[in-house]
């Protein structure tokens, strides 16, 4: 016998018990969005590689270390995308969506070669949402004010707020030399890699997990410090309209964030209870990006949530999706039967939409039958023989409790399988 094949480490498969959970996160986040005018947008997986380095930033650890880079047949450089917003960018820019505010959002699969752990993936998935064309905080606030609609859909409680100001490009530059002079002093304490981004991205130093360069990036001088009356009043005004809308947030002034495009607002929504991992949703302000893709200059704001971190806070409050199982299982006995029972199911699906029925038609004997009925965790059992089919009755055998049977006629049989639908 040959070897199994496993799926990729970090990439995991979904299976059929686990995907209420997403359905349920996918549901809510769609009727959500759909209430504020969004739209979807969907875009490939894979990118120029290019695209990725100008907008997340070269000198970052998605770029630098994280990407899924390989050159087609053709010799080009190619990436399975790390996040979306970049491609979000590109597509808007190359169909001109931008010409007006654009409010859009996308799902799928985002891919990092990180460290697997539990909530660290290397295929991931992300709900990223992103509005284009609205300089205010107004538009920063409206996307809190999403995850709080979100949450409060899901039942989600016990998610902290932290929000930061990374003020303009201007004040960043301003900031970088700070930075700099700051970490000059300390030179003999940087690790390699702070070391090598010191000269070319210095504020990424601040991103390092290195246990040992803690202590020296807690005494860095901070940004909020160096703000401008343009980045403070933004920063005001988010505060302003949160606080107006009784939204609880901290600042937090080490929010950095991991990518380079971000200017003013960033935030992120952040929980204990999830182990190391315990970001579920980041984001902020990105006006400066649409032109670096090659676009008008475009002001725009985001974020992404990460599903599998939700779906894992989901179970760990015990918030359950409701379950999917079928209302019905219909059994077929007997060759007439199996001819007859799918033109029986199809009248019941026409007059109950919604009903979930599955049908049994096949030629097995009635204890496999039986067993498979139960199995399939359906509320009642609809046998059809040849009587049946004579009489157009049904027996009808509850699974669920006492296993009482009765024998229907069509029409009772859809008031009782829709008594079942409007309970569900
Ligand atoms: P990000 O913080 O890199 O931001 O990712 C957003 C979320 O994706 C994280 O908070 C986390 O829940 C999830 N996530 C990230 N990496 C992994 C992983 N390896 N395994 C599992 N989940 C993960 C962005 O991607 C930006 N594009 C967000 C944004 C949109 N900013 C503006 N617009």
């Amino acid at each position: 016998m040959s070897t199994n094949i496993q799926a990729i480490r970090g990439m995991n498969d979904i299976p059929p018990d686990e995907i209420a959970y997403w359905q349920l996160i996918e549901d809510a986040a769609r009727r959500v969005l759909d209430s504020y005018g969004f739209r979807e947008i969907r875009m490939p997986v894979v990118e120029k590689t290019e695209l990725f380095k100008r907008s997340i930033g070269e000198v970052t650890d998605i770029v630098e270390k994280e990407m899924y880079t390989f050159s087609d047949r053709r010799g080009d450089s190619l990436t399975l995308r790390p996040e979306a917003t970049a491609s979000m960018v590109r597509a808007g820019v190359q169909h001109k969506l931008f010409e007006q505010v654009q409010r859009l959002w996308c799902t799928g699969p985002m891919f990092r070669y990180e460290r697997p752990q539990k909530g660290r993936y290397r295929q991931f998935h992300q709900l990223d949402v992103e509005i284009f064309g609205l300089p205010g905080a107004e538009a920063d606030a409206e996307l809190i004010l999403i995850l709080c609609r979100l949450w409060a859909e899901l039942g989600m409680t016990g998610l902290e707020l932290q929000i930061n100001t990374l003020g303009t490009k201007d004040v960043q530059a301003a900031y970088r030399h700070t930075l700099v002079r700051y970490f000059e002093q300390h030179k003999d304490s940087l690790d390699e890699d702070s070391t090598r981004r010191l000269t070319t991205n210095p504020l990424r130093i601040l991103d390092s997990k290195n246990p040992d360069m803690q202590s020296l990036i807690e005494a860095a001088p901070k940004l909020v410090d160096e703000l401008d009356d343009i980045s403070a009043t933004h920063f005001e005004a988010l505060k302003n309209i949160l606080r107006a809308a009784g939204v609880n947030h901290s600042v937090n002034p080490r929010l950095v964030r991991g990518l380079d495009y971000y200017t003013h607002t960033v935030f992120e929504w952040v929980t204990t209870d999830l182990g190391s991992q315990g970001a579920v949703c980041g984001g902020g302000r990105y006006d400066g990006l649409v032109e670096e893709i090659g676009g008008r200059a475009t002001p725009a704001t985001g974020f992404a949530l990460g599903i599998e971190r939700l779906v894992e806070l989901l179970k760990v409050r015990g918030i359950a999706p409701p379950d999917t199982l079928p209302d019905a299982y219909m059994v077929a006995l007997g060759d007439r039967a199996c001819t007859g029972t799918p033109a029986l199911a199809e009248s019941l699906r026409d007059a109950l939409p919604g009903l979930r029925l599955v049908v049994d038609a096949g030629v097995a004997n009635i204890k496999k039958k039986m067993r498979a009925a139960d199995r399939s965790g359906a509320r009642y059992a609809l046998l059809v023989g040849d009587d049946e089919l004579d009489n157009q009755v049904t027996t009808v055998k509850s699974l669920r409790d006492s296993g009482e049977q009765q024998t229907l006629n069509q029409a009772d049989l859809v008031t009782l399988l829709n008594a079942g639908l409007c309970e569900r």
